[in-house]
C-alpha cells in the first residue's frame, strides 16, 4: 500500500501548481495526475455536474490503485469533496480546508478575503469553513473569471492582468482585508501581481498548503512510500489538448512526459 501513487486531479491543467507543492516536500512518491481537459472549465457548472464528474475522476485514479486522492480543483472541493468522501473509502483530501486553517491563523484584523471560480464562490465553501473555525471573522468573497483564460494564455503580468486584478480586487481594498485565499488553481501563478497591488495583505496560496496536509495524512495513516528514490510521475488527460504540455511547463517550471489519453 505505502508504496502505491498518490492520485491527483483537476480540471485540466491547473491543479499542476497542487503537484508541484506535493512533489517538492514529498519527492520519493509516485504521483498519477489526471487533468479533465475535455470537460474543463469546472467553474461554472453545477453541483450535479461536478459531483458527477468528480466521482467519474476518482474511480480513473482507484483504477490506478493510489492510495489516497488529492482533488487540487478548488470547484470539485467546494462542491464535491464531501459527497466523495461518503462513497469512496480511501483518504480523499481538498484544497479548501488547509488554506483556511492558515488564513485563519495568519489574519490579524480578523477580515479574510476569498477569491475563485463562480461556482466556488457561489457555494459557500470557503466561507463556512472559515466561520466554523471562527463565528467572528468577516468574509469577504469575489469570482474573479477572466484570471483562468489570462492565465491559459500566459498572460501572467502587464496591462491586461493589472486592469483585470483592479477591476476585481479594488473591492478588498476598500474593504480593508488583512488576508486573501487564493481560492482557484490559476491564481497562484497571479500571485506576485495580486500581492503588488493588495500590498500589507497576507496571501494564502491552497496549494502550497494542501501540501502539508498530504503529508500529514499520509504520515498519520503509516503510508509514506518509504523508497528513497525520486517519484514517478504519470500524467493523464480526457482530451488530446495541444498546448497541455506547453501550459505544464508553465505551471509546473519544468518539462513533463506525454500526458496519456483516456475517456472517463
Ligand atoms: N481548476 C478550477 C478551480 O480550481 C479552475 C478552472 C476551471 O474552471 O475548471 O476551481
Amino acid at each position: 500500500m505505502k508504496k502505491r501513487p498518490i492520485g491527483i486531479f483537476d480540471s485540466g491543467v491547473g491543479g499542476l501548481t497542487v503537484l508541484r507543492e506535493i512533489e517538492k516536500i514529498l519527492p520519493c512518491e509516485d504521483i498519477i495526475y489526471f487533468g479533465d481537459t475535455a470537460r474543463v472549465p469546472y467553474g461554472n457548472k453545477s453541483t450535479s455536474t461536478i459531483k458527477k464528474f468528480s466521482t467519474e475522476n476518482t474511480l480513473f485514479l482507484l483504477q490506478k490503485r493510489v492510495k489516497m486522492v488529492v482533488v487540487a480543483c478548488n470547484t470539485s472541493s467546494a462542491l464535491a469533496l464531501d459527497y466523495l468522501q461518503d462513497i469512496f473509502n480511501l483518504p480523499i483530501i481538498g484544497v479548501i480546508e488547509a488554506g483556511v486553517r492558515k488564513a485563519v491563523e495568519f489574519s490579524s484584523k480578523g477580515k479574510i478575503g476569498v477569491i475563485g471560480t463562480r461556482s466556488t464562490i457561489e457555494s459557500g465553501s470557503y466561507e463556512g469553513s472559515i466561520l466554523k473555525l471562527n463565528r467572528k471573522l468577516k468574509v469577504y468573497n469575489r469570482t474573479c473569471p477572466v484570471f483562468v483564460p489570462l492565465v491559459e494564455e500566459g498572460i501572467l503580468k502587464g496591462k491586461l492582468v493589472d486592469e483585470a486584478i483592479k477591476m476585481y480586487l479594488d473591492y478588498f481594498k476598500r474593504k480593508k482585508i488583512d488576508t486573501i485565499i487564493l481560492g482557484c488553481t490559476h491564481y497562484p501563478l497571479l500571485k506576485r501581481q495580486i500581492s503588488g497591488y493588495l500590498k500589507n495583505v497576507f496571501v494564502v496560496d491552497s496549494a502550497k498548503e494542501v501540501a502539508g496536509h498530504a503529508r500529514n495524512i499520509l504520515q498519520n495513516n503509516d503510508l509514506l512510500n518509504p523508497l528513497k528514490k525520486e517519484g514517478r510521475k504519470r500524467f493523464y488527460v480526457s482530451d488530446e489538448s495541444r498546448n497541455f504540455i506547453n501550459l505544464a511547463r508553465l505551471f509546473l517550471k519544468r518539462k513533463i512526459s506525454k500526458p496519456r489519453m483516456i475517456n472517463v
